[in-house]
């Protein structure tokens, strides 16, 4: 077939060769993607960003390497072409050039849209948000597959919706790419992320403010680490909005999202737990109030120099689809769900023994659960593991599933470094704000009465259980017996560190 004598060179063959090359692979993959049906993350890769890659740069190769030899067609003096080439659509070889420049135009604009569209989707889905850097995100992967949104994308809370946010992601992600490529990525990844798009956007579009929420019950079961693993059940009256939905957020937890009213604050360490200044606004009213930590009392020209922030659903929130669970939690959950795992003797014991540990990777993590509890009962117990011998080591592979769905070496990732905001067992929580310390001048302050946020209306052992009638609550009973330290203390100051 004859062609204009500028397209006989090496860089214009090459790039034909690689252009049609990887219409044929596109090609091939998309029929192979249509047979298997599945999201494949690697296929995906190939498809629709490799190949393309491919398609372009040999596209864009065919140009240049004319362009390169008619220049030197010209200063050989070889043909006395001068300025644009002349179009004679009746030499074959300018109609040959037209009729595949058009053909291969069309098929490729009709491929970029096919392609582009695919891509987009591609990089929208979970699979690739969560699968295609393994190991990084694997994390948050695993423990957004056991939230309640499991099946809300990835992109949905961490895009929304919008140009320009997505223009920000993909820039974003970009630079992660890099980042995954050469292992320069901090681990654990550092929580907040500080350009996250303001819950308004993005959780708000499912759950709204205006949807009212009114009490709700939560029974709670925990176990104590001694011989008998004695359970220990509490149930609690939520107050989350209002006492009947039709009174609207006008009290109970959801009260801080009510649209008349704005809470900002201050805070002055990089996992915003440390809360020195909160200021309330009465958008109806126009009443301000400012709250100040007595405890950590900072002159005002310190505070307007430290970052402030909206309160919104994250800050209670912050766990909503990657909640790391800490060992006591998970070993209570395997309890109440495994009913003979009770019936062995000091097992919640042995297994804090066994997750005290900091370990490096999974495979060590696997040698250490299983060894540090067998010798944990052969040092203290050595009869009990002679008895209970097969329960125990079948209880082992449970504890190590537990341990591998909420801690990842790899990673450096355990829940102590991404506190929970809501309640204030294991980290301040709620109580960052309400510790009955934050004061204005005129004395009020943010409450720390354990009837604010909840009642308990039942709380003790399956033997002797105490309940009160819905609208009255219990004081707290302490699990076991540390006199009145509850109430002098946080919660957090000894549950932070009383296991690992
Ligand atoms: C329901 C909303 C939601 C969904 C769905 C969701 N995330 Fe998140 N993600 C969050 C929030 C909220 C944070 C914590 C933000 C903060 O504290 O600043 C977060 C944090 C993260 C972090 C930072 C590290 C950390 O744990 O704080 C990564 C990485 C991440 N998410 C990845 C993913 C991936 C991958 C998916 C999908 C498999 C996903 N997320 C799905 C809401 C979500
Ligand atoms: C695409 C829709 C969607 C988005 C966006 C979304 N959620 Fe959800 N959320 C859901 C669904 C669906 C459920 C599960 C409802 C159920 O279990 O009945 C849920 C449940 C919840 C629950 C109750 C959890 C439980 O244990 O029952 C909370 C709290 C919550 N979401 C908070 C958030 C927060 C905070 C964000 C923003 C970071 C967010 N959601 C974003 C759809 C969404
Ligand atoms: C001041 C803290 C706080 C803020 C801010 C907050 N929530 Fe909640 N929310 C709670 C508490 C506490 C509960 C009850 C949790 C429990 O059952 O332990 C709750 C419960 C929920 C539930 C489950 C309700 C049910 O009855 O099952 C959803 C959904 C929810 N919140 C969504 C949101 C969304 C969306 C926002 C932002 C618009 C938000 N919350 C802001 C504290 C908060
Ligand atoms: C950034 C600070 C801050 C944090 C964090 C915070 N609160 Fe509050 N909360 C306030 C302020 C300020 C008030 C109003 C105090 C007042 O009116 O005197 C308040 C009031 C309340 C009230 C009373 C509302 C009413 O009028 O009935 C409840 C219930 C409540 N908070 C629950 C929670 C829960 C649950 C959490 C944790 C999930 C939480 N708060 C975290 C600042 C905070
Ligand atoms: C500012 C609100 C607030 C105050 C004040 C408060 N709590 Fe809570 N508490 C919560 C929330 C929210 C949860 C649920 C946490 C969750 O969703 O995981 C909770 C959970 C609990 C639980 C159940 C823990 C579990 O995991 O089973 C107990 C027990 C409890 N609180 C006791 C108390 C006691 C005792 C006080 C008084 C010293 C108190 N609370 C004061 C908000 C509060
Ligand atoms: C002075 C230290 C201390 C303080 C403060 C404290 N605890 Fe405990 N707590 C303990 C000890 C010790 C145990 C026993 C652990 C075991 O045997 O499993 C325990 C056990 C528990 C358990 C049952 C065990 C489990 O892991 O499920 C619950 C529930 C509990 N505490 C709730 C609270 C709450 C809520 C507060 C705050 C109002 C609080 N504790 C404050 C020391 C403390």
């Amino acid at each position: 077939m004859k062609l204009p004598p500028s397209y006989r060179n090496w860089l214009s063959a090459f790039g034909t060769v690689t252009a049609l090359c990887g219409f044929l692979a596109f090609f091939v993959l998309q029929i192979i993607s249509l047979i298997i049906n599945e999201n494949i993350v690697y296929l995906g890769l190939l498809t629709y960003i490799i190949i393309p890659g491919f398609i372009v740069l040999g596209l864009v190769a065919i140009p240049i390497g004319m362009y390169r030899k008619r220049k030197q067609i010209k200063k050989e003096g070889l043909s006395a072409q001068e300025g644009w080439p002349k179009i004679d659509l009746n030499d074959t070889a300018t109609q040959n050039a037209i009729t595949i420049f058009v053909v291969v135009s069309v098929v490729f604009v009709l491929l970029t849209v096919v392609g582009t569209w695919k891509a987009y989707h591609y990089s929208e889905s979970v699979a690739f948000c969560g699968t295609l850097c393994h190991q990084v995100m694997e994390p948050e992967h695993t423990t957004y597959q056991n939230s309640p949104h499991a099946r809300v994308k990835c992109v949905e809370c961490h895009v929304g919706e919008g140009a320009d946010w997505l223009v920000k992601s993909k820039i974003s992600g970009l630079r992660q790419v890099f980042k995954t490529i050469a292992g320069s990525y901090p681990r654990p990844i550092p929580t907040p992320i500080e350009n996250l798009r303001p819950a308004r956007e993005t959780c708000e579009r499912c759950h709204w403010p205006e949807k009212f929420y009114a009490h709700k019950i939560r029974n709670e079961k925990h176990f104590i680490a001694d011989s008998a693993n004695t359970e220990w059940n509490i149930i609690l009256k939520m107050k989350v909005g209002a006492e009947h939905a039709s009174l609207g957020n006008t009290s109970g937890s959801h009260w801080h999202i009510n649209t008349d009213y704005e809470i900002d604050y201050v805070y002055d360490d990089d996992k915003r737990e440390s809360i020195p200044w909160v200021r309330l606004i009465n958008k109806v009213t126009g009443d301000v109030m400012v709250f100040v930590d007595e405890e950590n009392p900072l002159p005002d020209s310190t505070v307007i120099t430290l970052p402030t922030r909206v309160m919104d659903c994250m800050d209670c929130h912050n766990r909503p689809s990657h909640n790391f669970l800490s060992p006591p939690i998970y070993v209570n959950n395997l309890l109440a769900a495994n009913g003979h795992l009770q019936a062995i003797p000091w097992f919640k014991k042995s297994a804090m023994e066994a997750l005290n540990d900091p370990y490096n990777t999974l495979d060590s993590a696997f040698l250490g659960i299983r060894e540090t509890m067998l010798s944990w009962y052969s040092n203290e117990y050595p009869e009990l593991l002679q008895q209970h011998n097969a329960e125990i080591s079948n209880a082992v592979g449970l504890i190590q599933k537990a341990f591998a769905l909420n801690a990842f070496p790899k990673m450096g990732v355990t829940y102590s470094n991404y506190p929970q905001h809501i309640g204030h067992m294991e980290t301040k929580g709620c109580f960052r704000c309400h510790d009955d310390k934050h004061t204005t001048t005129d004395g009020r302050v943010i409450s720390k009465d354990c009837n604010l946020c909840h009642t308990i209306i039942g709380q003790g052992t399956v033997s002797s259980f105490a309940t009160s009638d819905i609208n009255s609550g219990l004081e707290f009973t302490h699990p076991v017996d540390i006199g009145s330290d509850w109430k002098d203390y946080f919660c957090s100051d000894c549950h932070n560190t009383l296991f690992p």
